[in-house]
């Protein structure tokens, strides 16, 4: 049995690395594909060398481009690779381009995909990784879930249960790994910050940071809150080129920085008074860190955050925004609860799926 676990971009590192780690443990034939869609060292390297992952076997160097040319580019690229390997499963996680683009491609082959955080839905078809996820989930045969609602999702679309495995959160397994050691670096001090008197801001959604109007708002806004509470910004280097092109000037107490290392951020979460970001992954991470999150978007498609999370939506209202700031800073926030199977062990429950996985199986639940 071989197994090619593929990845692409930032949010995917964390979530294979348990996986990679557990084939290794359990002597299962691997390999990894690095799409590269991410090729910054800051966006990717560093999170293989914190995340103690192996260099991949292959790295297709696709790097960025509309999402046409991204995703045919992986395609063409990782399709040479499955030819050449004959993988007899091939593991995608996360909803990135680079995601749909080989779970496409290994379906056309006939090679059955795992989905590695399937089955969530923003239901805001105007986003890209809605559009990912719903072709990611529907061409893969084993369904690894992460909550509840997933679950549902891939019900109500005709997807049969025996596809569908309720496995956990990989991203939780990586942050309860490394979370000890993220806090005892002391991140905040390196910015003369110090622990739980700070807001963490991260911006990079396009509906967010591509619309000049917009995006002047939510810089208006952080500086009205480092009023109140000094805002560190580490900025993905799509929004610090939309600000550099826009001429912004933020005032002292908005320490603009440049994207963190998996450990240092992880640090930096732990220890925020409030974190505010239109990530998908960091809400919840703040949930597993019991860290108050503002979520600048309209939609979520991980509701456990906000149902049993820390998390909050605040869509385009950042008066609403900037009150809870103001609440959250006097210590009025739900505590929340960690959902089910975010406990460190969803690899383990990836690996035995993948392992006990019957395409014959699969094939009969197809309808
Ligand atoms: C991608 C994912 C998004 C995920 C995000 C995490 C898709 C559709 N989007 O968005 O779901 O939340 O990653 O970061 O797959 N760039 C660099 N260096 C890099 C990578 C990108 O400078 O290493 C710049 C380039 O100008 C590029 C832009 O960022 O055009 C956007 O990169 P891209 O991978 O297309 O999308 P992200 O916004 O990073």
């Amino acid at each position: 049995m071989l197994i090619s676990n593929v990845v692409g971009a930032r949010p995917n590192f964390m979530k294979i690395a348990p996986v990679v780690m557990e084939l290794s443990r359990r002597k299962i034939p691997h390999r990894l594909i690095h799409t590269g869609q991410h090729y910054d060292e800051a966006m990717s390297k560093v999170f293989f060398d914190e995340l103690g992952m192996p260099e991949p076997e292959a790295h297709l160097g696709v790097g960025s481009g509309s999402h046409a040319q991204q995703t045919a580019r992986v395609m063409v690229a990782i399709e040479e690779d499955f030819l050449k390997h004959r993988p007899d499963m091939v593991v995608v996680a996360g909803d990135v381009n680079s995601t749909a683009a080989a779970a496409m491609t290994a379906a056309k082959l006939g090679i059955p995909v795992a989905h590695v955080e399937a089955g969530l839905r923003s239901f805001d078809r105007s986003m890209p990784e809605e559009l990912n996820r719903i072709v990611t989930d529907h061409l893969s045969d084993l369904l690894l879930t992460t909550e509840e609602s997933a679950n549902q999702n891939l019900k109500r679309e005709g997807i049969t249960d025996s596809k569908i495995c309720f496995a956990g959160n990989c991203m939780v397994d990586s942050l309860l790994r490394f979370r000890d050691r993220a806090i005892e670096k002391r991140p905040w001090e390196a910015h003369g910050l110090s622990p739980s008197h700070y807001a963490l801001l991260t911006l990079h959604r396009p509906s967010n940071v591509d619309d000049p109007f917009r995006l002047t708002q939510l810089m208006d806004f952080a500086a009205r809150i480092s009023y109140r509470v000094p805002v560190l910004f580490p900025a993905h280097p799509r929004t610090s080129e939309r600000m550099e092109s826009l001429g912004v000037k933020l005032p002292e107490r908005v320490i603009v920085a440049r994207p963190q290392s998996y450990v240092t951020f992880l640090g930096l979460m732990a220890r925020a008074q409030v974190v505010l970001t239109d990530s998908g992954g960091i809400q919840e991470e703040t949930t597993a860190l019991s860290v108050p999150c503002l979520t600048l978007r309209g939609s979520t498609e991980r509701p456990s955050t906000i149902e049993q999370g820390t998390n909050c939506l605040v869509g385009e209202d950042l008066d609403l925004a900037e009150d809870l700031v103001e609440r959250i800073t006097l210590g009025d926030w739900k505590q929340g609860s960690v959902p089910p199977r975010w406990d460190g062990c969803a690899a383990q429950r990836v690996v035995s799926a993948i392992e006990t996985f019957s395409p014959r199986a699969s094939a009969s639940g197809v309808h």
